[in-house]
């Protein structure tokens, strides 16, 4: 679908939107950010150029046609070869005839075209001399851009070597993948810095920044090589670049270590036909909610040498590739109005209800708002037009409040004073607000979550249970529940015999859950399901596990020294739970741990060596659905189970996976297996493998599964 231009109905209007225009293409060369999105700025372009074609006189010195980067200027380090932009098509259509236009210019067929991913980040450019990555530069104006070296060594994909001393510059995009996204936002606001709006402008951001108190990881994928300055004698393979085929390239790049889209479920192809490349462009389309990066469209080239030459180039385009955009996944909606939600921890956090907004195939009402004074700081007025970002897994975020739209009638956010679930005041003085009850005050929250199936997994304990038992006086933290009697539960409303024994029987059960549940069920802040067991295997008692500082913690893998100290002072502050917990008879070992000592015998990766079991020393990743004896268990009992029989569980498919568990319907993890080469079984031949940890029902029984096994 072409976005429509906007229309400029006279002089002032164009004046208007020209001035929006190079601010919004300034803002987002030098911060990565901007009030407009992808579909406004392409509007407001596309209503300049008609303006422009209708009054060819009027035309300003400040409009950002055919202007690289929109005119905005950045950076002094002059570049070997202009980096260029790319022209845009929107649909099937428009491709079809830019392509046929390439093929008059060049009055032949194109031999090829590659069909891969447009990364939505910044571009840089890589110099590499005698093999050694020596200046990394950004695009800037696409003649000269900024030295930003001092971003060496954050960027994965961008080896300080290579595997060959070649003198050659890489070019290609930094990002941010979802992971890397949200752990700089995790490591940004505990500095108390506002939170990145969105992976581009979060990588946008940290390559330019120097001087920053902490460090944060970004991704690099290159789409390009040239040769740089004249070949030195022997360097055949630096000067073959210009030869090459553009799919040869990428391949040549990936040998020398850089690292390229070639390892991800989207991989360059070539095709031969302009049919070919749409149905490219929908498979890799389809696949862009499960990328772990972003993508703002796929970008098609006439793959040979020969082809990009005979079409040659533009001053702000090459004539032999183009961006075939996807629907933007930035929208503007309006702020109706801001909730304040209490999570279970007591943490008060502000939620933004929006106009609804189709963003990347989903309907988007609420959108999270970090802290209060991120409201603060961005200026956010109910009744805003704002930014709002979604794609794939990334919660939808307010960006940032689109200023020129204001009327004049919008309203101030109200702050609540008290706390919103029970009244009590607000402790304020960290970026998170807390009611100063802290988990005591959304007690049926916290215990509802404690109660749930990856947790205690008490079976007929759900919210209007909890409620009932709390507003009994039953009930006032989770270690209460475990002493409850059965005249006390037969004596609430609706409550018969049978329901009470069975919730008495789950109760019981719940004793005998591991530690790495009870942890999990604690809520302790920073450590959710996956922490928890890794921590529950570290300590293997919660004793040793309470007895821990936080430099012991810090020994727990993925625990860093801003987590650990308050890891440590969480569990201080549940320590009385934690004894009436025991008082009651709940388990408070993790099996087949085996506990740190003074001296421990190590594995490869410093974990203390346990029983050895059917995946030891293997990393496994589950995907689609369990069928069989399988069929009944959550993700989180698949990976109890993994990690049980020795393996490592893990969501994401790379080059460390040994074994990937497909499946129904199976998507993009099982293609990039089969891609790596990496072992792939069905559940039913998974279930074989791990039979010696599966009860004799085959964990398929009535409450809960192989996660049976061990009570
Ligand atoms: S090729 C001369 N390939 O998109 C060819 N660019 O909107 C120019 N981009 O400046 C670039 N993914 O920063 C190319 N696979 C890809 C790309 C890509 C992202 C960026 C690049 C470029 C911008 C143009």
């Amino acid at each position: 679908m072409t976005t429509p231009a906007a229309v400029l109905v006279d002089a002032a209007a164009y004046a208007v939107a020209v001035q929006t225009a190079t601010k919004a293409a300034a803002a987002y060369y030098a911060t990565g950010e901007s009030a407009l999105d992808d579909d406004a700025y392409d509007r407001v372009v596309r209503g300049i150029a008609a303006y422009e074609a209708a009054h060819p006189d009027e035309i300003s010195a400040d409009s950002p046609s055919g202007k690289v980067a929109g005119g905005a200027v950045v950076g002094d380090v002059p570049h070997t070869a202009p980096m260029l932009s790319l022209d845009n098509v929107f649909g099937g259509e428009e491709f079809t005839t830019w392509a046929a236009s390439v093929e008059r210019r060049i009055g032949r067929p194109v031999e090829r075209w590659s069909v891969e991913p447009k990364l939505d980040g910044l571009a840089v450019a890589a110099r590499y001399e005698s093999g050694r990555l020596a200046r990394l530069i950004t695009r800037g104006d696409g003649l000269a851009g900024e030295d930003v070296s001092h971003a060496i060594g954050m960027i994965a994909g961008l080896p300080d070597r290579l595997a060959e001393p070649v003198t050659l510059e890489v070019r290609g995009e930094v990002l941010m993948t979802t992971e890397q996204f949200e752990q700089a936002n995790t490591l940004r606001t505990s500095h108390g810095g506002t939170p990145f709006a969105n992976p581009r402008s979060a990588a946008a951001g940290s390559v330019r920044a120097k001087d920053r108190p902490y460090q944060v990881e970004m991704t690099f994928f290159a789409y390009a090589a040239l040769p740089l300055g004249p070949a030195a004698s022997g360097d055949d393979l630096a000067a073959s670049l210009t030869e090459l085929p553009h799919s040869d390239v990428l391949t040549l790049v990936a040998g020398l270590g850089v690292h390229t889209t070639a390892t991800t479920t989207v991989p360059p192809r070539t095709v031969t036909d302009a049919e070919a490349v749409r149905v490219r462009v929908e498979e890799i389309g389809a696949l862009r909610a499960e990328l772990p990066f972003g993508i703002d469209g796929i970008v098609v080239k006439a793959d040979a040498a020969a082809d990009q030459l005979a079409a040659g180039s533009g001053s702000r385009a090459p004539r032999w590739a183009i961006a075939w955009k996807l629907p933007a996944v930035e929208k503007v909606t309006r702020l109706l109005d801001v909730e304040w939600n209490v999570g279970r921890t007591g943490t008060i956090a502000p939620r933004a209800v929006l106009e609804p907004v189709e963003i990347d195939g989903s309907t988007v009402t609420y959108a999270t708002l970090h802290n209060p004074n991120d409201i603060t700081r961005r200026d956010l007025r109910i009744g805003d037009h704002v930014m709002v970002y979604k794609a794939g897994d990334i919660i939808p975020r307010v960006e940032a409040p689109v200023a020129h739209l204001r009327t004049g009638d919008e309203k101030a956010v109200v702050f609540p004073e008290t706390c919103p679930q029970c009244g009590s005041d607000i402790d304020t003085s960290e970026q998170r607000w807390r009611c100063v009850r802290g988990r005591d005050c959304h007690v049926v929250a916290s215990i509802s979550y404690a109660a749930g199936r990856d947790q205690f997994d008490i079976e007929g304990l759900g919210a209007t249970r909890v409620v009932q038992l709390v507003d009994s006086g039953l009930v006032a933290d989770i270690g209460d529940l475990f002493t409850l009697t059965r005249e006390q539960i037969l004596g609430l409303d609706r409550m018969g015999e049978t329901s009470t024994d069975n919730l008495l029987a789950a109760i019981e059960r719940a004793k005998g859950q591991p530690l790495s549940r009870v942890l999990a069920a604690l809520g302790v802040r920073g450590t959710g399901r996956s922490m928890s067991r890794r921590i529950a295997r570290h300590f293997g008692t919660m004793e040793l596990l309470c007895a821990a500082d936080a430099q012991a913690m810090q020994r727990v893998d993925g625990i860093g020294g801003e987590k650990a100290p308050s890891i440590v002072s969480e569990l201080a502050e549940l320590a009385d739970l934690v004894e009436k917990l025991r008082a009651a008879g709940v388990n408070m070992t993790e099996p087949g741990a085996t506990p740190p000592s003074d001296d421990p015998t190590p594995t490869e990766d410093g974990e203390p060596a346990a029983d050895a079991g059917p995946l030891d020393g293997m990393t496994v990743v589950v995907t689609g659905a369990m069928t069989g004896p399988l069929e009944k268990l959550s993700r989180n009992e698949m990976n109890e189970l993994i990690e049980r029989a020795g393996g490592k569980s893990s969501s994401g498919v790379s080059k460390r996976t040994s074994l990937l568990v497909a499946g129904d319907n199976a998507g993009s993890k099982r293609q990039k297996a089969e891609q790596l080469g990496t072992r792939v079984v069905t559940p039913d031949e998974f279930a074989e493998l791990i039979a010696s940890l599966l009860t004799d029902d085959g964990g398929g029984g009535d409450n809960g599964g192989a996660a049976e096994a061990d009570r």
